[in-house]
């Protein structure tokens, strides 16, 4: 365990554990967040993180869970690039668009990170199998990184997952559970498969360190702008796990000097056809309703409820940001547009915050002079039966 961890904290009920066993969520049914020492991380490092460090999420290491002496479960995640969006930006009257690339991750998602994470700490915690509930990319990035650690992943995923999901988790090894239901069915059967069988459940936010990796995107994307954030942020919100993470990273950073005390407007951009954030950020609610039905094809965004839904509304609002709901018809156009002016081939996701973004802009909610970063959170191969013509 990195010696800078203190101990974890219920995200709910302060309550604090010990991180030196295999634990998911606290007592009180809501996620756990790791706390470090800042101050002596602070001492230790007083420079921003500079220098030799490795072209992984890894190079933050004083700020994630795995000790010293702990070689991280890695494929290379992590350092993806921040592509300068200039033609969009002027096609959209925007002074500065970046696009921040995960599908330059190991199995082609930002999931790796957030994986490369939970597996490192699971095996040193002691786990000899993992269980995930997944609409697609968490699932290939678990089998990916059980496999690399010589651990066996059961992987939960709706039947009607994309193919390319499946495909990679199976030649990756793992135990791939095809559930007629949604991701929420998944994370049922996931869990009672771990209850049953000795598992462990590596389900988001149900285990403390999935949050570590997807904060690296906060760190990863202020040491890209030089120590300093955008004025808004927009993200594809199913789980929001990367949304929670990014917002503890900026809290890390600004208590230990790294950067000032400026906060981006933080936007979730969901399907119409399932966006429960954006229907209670809407009517004022601290949490999400359930859902129904939940129909898009950007899969990842088909998450009718999210465990962490109370962070993400909590983080929309303090940070002055909103929610944004877009069609599947809009997204895909808007991923075609993102091809053709940067060449990027995103994922369905990605384009929705391009989609986002337009409306933004027509709402008058993101002005010219406002910096902008998109995150496109995976590669479209794996959703080539969408974009054939
Ligand atoms: C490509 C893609 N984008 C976005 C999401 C949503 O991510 P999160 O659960 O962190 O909100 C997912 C989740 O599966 C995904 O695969």
């Amino acid at each position: 365990m990195n010696p800078f961890v203190l101990h974890l904290e219920c995200s709910a009920c302060d309550k604090t554990h010990s991180p030196r066993q295999l634990i998911n969520l606290c007592p009180c049914g809501k996620p756990l967040l790791v706390r470090y020492d800042l101050s002596a991380v602070q001492a230790k490092l007083p420079q921003k993180i500079q220098g030799i460090r490795p072209h992984t999420m890894w190079r933050y290491r004083e700020l994630l869970p795995a000790g010293n002496s702990q070689a991280p479960i890695s494929l290379g995640e992590g350092d993806t690039p921040l592509v300068d969006a200039g033609r969009l930006a002027s096609s959209l009257g925007l002074s500065r668009l970046w696009i921040k690339d995960e599908s330059a991750n190991p199995t082609g998602s930002f999931k790796a990170r957030g994986l490369s994470a939970a597996v490192t700490m699971a095996k040193a915690l002691g786990a000899e199998s993992l269980a995930i509930p997944s609409a697609g990319n968490a699932g290939g990035a678990l089998a990916a990184y059980a496999a690399r650690a010589g651990l066996q992943a059961h992987v939960f995923m709706p039947r009607n997952v994309p193919p390319a999901n499946r495909i990679e988790c199976e030649a990756l090894g793992a135990e791939v559970h095809l559930v007629d239901g949604l991701i929420t069915d998944c994370g049922r059967l996931a869990a009672q498969g771990a209850r049953v069988n000795g598992w462990f459940d590596v389900a988001t936010l149900k285990e403390p360190y999935r949050i570590e990796g997807k904060k690296t995107l906060g760190l990863e994307l202020a040491e890209q702008l030089r120590w300093r954030l955008p004025d808004v942020i927009i993200y594809p919100t199913g789980g929001g796990t990367g949304l929670v993470g990014m917002w503890k990273a900026f809290d890390e950073m600004r208590q230990l000097g790294w950067i000032d005390s400026k906060k981006p407007r933080m936007v979730s951009v969901q399907a119409a056809g399932c966006a429960p954030v954006v229907r209670a950020f809407q009517q004022g609610e601290p949490r999400c309703g359930p859902w129904s039905p939940a129909t898009t094809l950007a899969a990842g965004l088909r998450v009718p409820r999210a465990i962490g839904d109370f962070l993400i509304l909590d983080i929309l609002r303090h940070s002055g940001g909103t929610a944004v709901a877009v069609t599947d018809e809009e997204m895909l156009a808007e991923a075609g547009a993102m091809g053709r002016s940067q060449g990027l081939f995103v994922c369905p996701e990605g384009g929705a915050t391009l989609a986002a973004l337009k409306k933004l802009i027509r709402s008058g909610f993101v002005r010219p002079s406002d910096e902008v970063v998109l995150f496109n959170t995976g590669s479209g191969l794996k959703y080539l039966h969408l974009f054939e013509a």
